[in-house]
């Protein structure tokens, strides 16, 4: 039997998938509540394919609870935030679900730690519980997930992945477990290894965000547009860049690469100004759209709606999105918040002047700044195209009243 412990974005999907592919399944979460919502039939998050996986792997027996469970294999999927002061990875949750799984776990059993970690943080921290608790038997293995929110449930399937373990054989044998239902190339490879190059991925992913994004900056002063300049490089064989925006949100692109930072903060200088980089976006779109409520003569932010509160299209999740670090922006300059904002997405109040239709929104809005290029506006611009549009996204096509980044 499988414990999944953390049923979050990662720990949920990951746990149906499991029990979907011949796997007994038992998922365990200290938050009351969701293990409630789960057991009345109904997911916690709303994703493409989860309600179907989710009732598919009722069906094969997947069981929810708050208790931890005696069987051979755990997998830990609980949060990894980073030390906003020291950029440290934050092992709180890794180590206190260890500490739980160790009191059930039997001899010989295989614990997998699926959170991002930073590389050593399972030497560091888990290594140490271990041995303190004279658990040598345990079988450590990390298997960072690599999955995007808004296409999970295929990528579980398609991904490759990566097992770090101790010993080959442990390796190959997770290997195995997870080949029920990875399609992907499976490397097997040692725990620390492992731990950086999930932390390496995105990194890459992060600086070349930042990169796109310095040069939208650079083109905007220079008087170039820089999609074109993009999409033209791009032709390139060797050139791959990624799309500049608003700024980058969820759980890993800004938080997994400041753990290297955190580490080596003599060395990882160019990770360091990527991030920063990134991290300027929301503030450089605020001065965008002052500037463009100025040349259009608009005055009153209450007739400039924000459309977007999550970090990417798509999906229901806003942590470190883009538009809440904008607010926070305008909180500290005491300005605009008295403009309105709209997510299709989110139904649930996540911040001060929050509406919960598109008519309510668009009601009376002259101006409308675009941080999520969701469905709902792409797939029907008609409502929304005969306002200014301040466009950070560029999904919004090209037009006298289109601003762009
Ligand atoms: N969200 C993503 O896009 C993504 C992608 C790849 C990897 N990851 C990594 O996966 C890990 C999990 O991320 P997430 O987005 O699923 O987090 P999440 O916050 O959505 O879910 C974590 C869950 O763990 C539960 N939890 C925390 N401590 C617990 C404990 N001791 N015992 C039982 N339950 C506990 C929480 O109640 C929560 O439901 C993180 O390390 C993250 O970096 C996330």
């Amino acid at each position: 039997m499988i414990n999944v412990i953390g049923l979050g974005y990662i720990g949920l999907p990951t746990a149906l998938m499991m029990a979907t592919h011949g796997l007994e399944v038992v998922g365990t979460d200290y938050n009351e509540d969701l293990v409630a919502t789960l057991n009345d039939g109904k997911t916690t998050f709303k994703e493409d394919g989860l309600d179907d996986l989710f009732d598919a792997a009722l069906k094969a027996g997947i069981k929810f609870t708050t208790e931890y469970q005696v069987c051979d294999t755990y997998v830990i999927s609980v949060p990894t935030p980073y030390d906003k002061i020291d950029k440290k990875i934050d092992p709180c949750y890794v180590v206190s679900a260890t500490n739980t799984v160790l009191d059930a776990a039997p001899t010989g059993a295989t614990l997998i730690i699926e959170s991002t970690v930073s590389p050593g943080t399972i030497d560091r921290f888990v290594r140490p519980i271990l041995s303190e608790r004279n658990r040598g038997d345990v079988r450590l293995v990390h298997a960072p997930e690599r999955i995007i929110p808004g296409d999970m449930v295929k990528e579980l399937l398609h991904n490759n992945r990566t097992i770090g373990a101790d010993d080959p054989e442990v390796g190959e044998s997770v290997a195995e477990l997870y080949a029920n239902f990875c399609q992907g190339e499976i490397s097997v490879t040692d725990i620390r290894t492992a731990e950086m190059t999930k932390v390496v991925e995105n990194t890459f992913r992060a600086i070349n965000i930042a990169f796109s994004n310095e040069l939208a900056k650079i083109c905007r002063v220079g008087g170039m547009d820089v999609s074109e300049v993009i999409r033209i490089s791009n032709k390139h064989p060797r050139v791959n860049i990624l799309q500049p925006g608003p700024g980058v949100g969820g759980h890993c692109i800004p938080v997994d690469p400041w753990f290297l930072v955190g580490d080596y903060p003599e060395t990882a200088n160019f990770i360091r100004m990527a991030l920063q980089t990134n991290a300027s976006m929301p503030e450089y779109v605020l001065e965008r759209a002052f500037e463009v409520m100025k040349k259009e003569g608009i005055d009153n932010p209450e007739k400039v709606g924000i459309y977007g509160l999550t970090y990417k299209e798509d999906v229901d999740d806003v942590r470190e999105s883009p538009t809440l670090q904008m607010l926070e922006s305008m909180d500290i300059h005491l300005c605009g918040s008295s403009m309105r904002v709209y997510d299709p997405w989110v139904e649930r109040d996540e911040v001060a002047n929050q509406v919960h239709s598109v008519d309510e929104f668009l009601e009376g809005l002259e101006m409308i700044i675009v941080m999520v290029g969701h469905s709902q506006l792409k797939d029907d611009l008609s409502a929304f195209e005969d306002r200014i549009l301040l466009d950070p996204r560029n999904v919004c096509g090209d037009g006298e009243n289109i601003y762009k980044l």
